[in-house]
Formats: structure tokens, C-alpha cells, sequence
């Protein structure tokens, strides 16, 4: 036997029933025929959903046997010993997943090289950044691994820009805002070897160098604002890294910076080396340790 009865917890669902159908008492399941269908789909074309499903829908967004990741919510900091151990990169780096390969290879090495195009490759003092910015996907996790340190200077600084982010929302949301809008570009630009351009946010017109300028105020006003909050001692985590220690970290959240440091250190200069992983493989071993440890 069939009875009509309306559906109100699909109303929630932000897509278009073009009705709504009669649930069936023997299957407690629902047909639902919808508005705006994927192009291709026959008129008739329904969904037939169980009530138990439905309102698995409604309360939690996804359907019976959709799994959804419970990782751990994102935390802000907190200042705490850690107790480090010495590890290789590359098999730490092996044991979430392949490594991303770029022009700077699966590996690299960031020491002190004659005429360094790259001010990574100098002895001096490099402000706090992403790396990679100029990819449309950069790096998601980045491995340093201290191989010597400098005699003097060279300490690695970071910061949580994630943290920065939330208390500029909270002070001020129309700076907030504009950094959150405004088209910015990022090159490296060598012609003769590799040319990388974006932009972020991703601007959908050639202008986005001009939408910056129009706001070229607001934006260095907002960029000041943010800086501020990120330097703010508290939210920063030092350390000399000592040979043999890594640190791993997510690129795309924690800026990181470096010291200046004495080059005198001859035959014996400050050598770090490093690789990366992308988002896709972290998050899949995420994943498959969930569900082994479960
Ligand atoms: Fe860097």
C-alpha cells in the first residue's frame, strides 16, 4: 500500500526534486524525480531512496555506505616539547606515499651554492613563505632534513598561518576579506628552464593583475594586518635543527622562515635537505591507517 506523505526532510537538501513522491510502506523507500537532472538522463528518470537513508542524509550529509573523513578537526597551536628522533626524509616520506617530483627533483638540497638564483641557496636571512606558490598544486607536506647545521644563525622559524588567518577574521573581516579575494600572481620565471605562473585566488578574467591594483591599498593594509598576527611570538615555534633531526610540516598552512647564518663554517656549511608529498597520497594513507586502526 502506498500513501502520500510529504518529505519534509528533504527540503534541507540543497537540490531540486521536480517532485515529490509516495513512499512505499512495504520498502519504507521514497521516488524522487529531480528538476535540473545530469544531462543525458531520460525524463522519467527517478531516485529511489530508503527512509533510513534519507534521514542518514538529512542529519549528516551523506548517504548509508558513503564514507565521510573523520579525521581530526584542525587545532591551532600549542607550545609543547617534542621529542624528536633521528629519521630519513626520504623514509618518512616513503611511508606516507610517492614523493612529488619537480623541477628541483625528488629530492633537493638547500645549502650555500656561488651566484644562487634561488635565495634559498644563500647564507642569508629568508622571510617566512610558502613554497611553491607558483604551482596550481603546491606541495602539501614538506620534509626537512638537517644534515649539518650552521656554526651560528640558521635557526628555522614557523608560523601558523592558519592561525593568523582565523584571529584577522575575527579582528577585522574586511581585511580578512580582501586577502581572501584578491587576485595575486606568482611566477618563476626563467626562461631558459622553467616558467611557472598563477594566480590566488583564482581569477576567472587576464585582469588579475589589475583587480590587485585597484585595491593595492586595502590589500597591503590587509597583508600588514595579517603579518602582524603572524608574528606574534606565541605563534611562532624556533629551532636550531640539529643533524639528523626532520621536521615535517603542511606547506600550504605553516609559513616557514630562516636565520641568517655565518658562512664561515668552511667545507662544513649549513646543509639541509628535503622532498615533498602531495595532498592525495597524505590523505590516503590517512585514510588506510583510519581504517586499519579503527
Ligand atoms: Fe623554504
Amino acid at each position: 500500500m502506498q500513501m502520500t506523505r510529504k518529505l519534509a526532510i528533504v527540503k534541507s537538501i540543497q537540490v531540486a526534486p521536480r517532485l515529490f513522491s509516495t513512499i512505499n510502506s512495504a520498502s519504507d523507500s521514497a521516488n524522487i524525480g529531480w528538476k535540473n537532472d545530469v544531462p543525458g538522463f531520460p525524463e522519467e528518470h527517478n531516485t529511489t531512496l530508503s527512509m533510513a537513508a534519507l534521514r542518514q542524509l538529512s542529519s549528516s550529509g551523506s548517504l548509508p555506505g558513503q564514507q565521510k573523513d573523520s579525521f581530526r578537526p584542525t587545532a591551532l597551536w600549542v607550545q609543547e616539547p617534542l621529542n624528536l628522533v633521528d629519521y630519513d626524509y626520504r623514509a618518512i616520506a616513503a611511508r606516507i606515499g610517492p614523493v612529488k617530483d619537480t623541477f628541483y627533483g625528488y629530492t633537493w638540497d638547500v645549502r650555500t651554492v656561488p651566484d644562487a638564483i634561488n635565495a634559498a641557496y644563500t647564507s642569508n636571512d629568508l622571510g617566512f613563505h610558502t613554497e611553491l606558490l607558483y604551482f596550481e598544486q603546491p606541495p602539501h607536506i614538506q620534509l626537512l632534513h638537517c644534515v649539518q647545521s650552521a656554526s651560528s644563525g640558521g635557526a628555522s622559524v614557523f608560523a601558523d598561518a592558519f592561525n593568523a588567518a582565523v584571529d584577522l577574521f575575527h579582528m577585522d573581516v574586511d581585511a580578512f576579506d580582501t586577502l581572501a579575494t584578491v587576485p595575486v600572481n606568482y611566477h618563476y620565471n626563467h626562461p631558459d628552464s622553467n616558467v611557472y605562473r598563477t594566480t590566488k585566488p583564482e581569477h576567472l578574467t587576464d585582469h588579475a593583475l589589475s583587480a590587485l591594483n585597484n585595491k593595492v591599498d586595502w590589500w597591503h593594509q590587509a597583508a600588514s594586518k595579517f603579518n602582524a598576527l603572524l608574528q606574534r611570538s606565541e605563534c611562532l615555534y624556533e629551532r636550531k635543527m640539529r643533524p639528523g633531526e626532520c621536521v615535517l610540516f603542511n606547506n600550504t598552512r605553516i609559513l616557514h622562515s630562516r636565520g641568517a647564518f655565518d658562512m664561515a663554517d668552511i667545507g662544513k656549511p649549513r646543509w639541509l635537505r628535503g622532498t615533498y608529498v602531495d595532498k592525495d597520497p597524505y590523505f590516503s594513507k590517512l585514510r588506510v591507517l583510519q581504517h586499519k586502526f579503527r
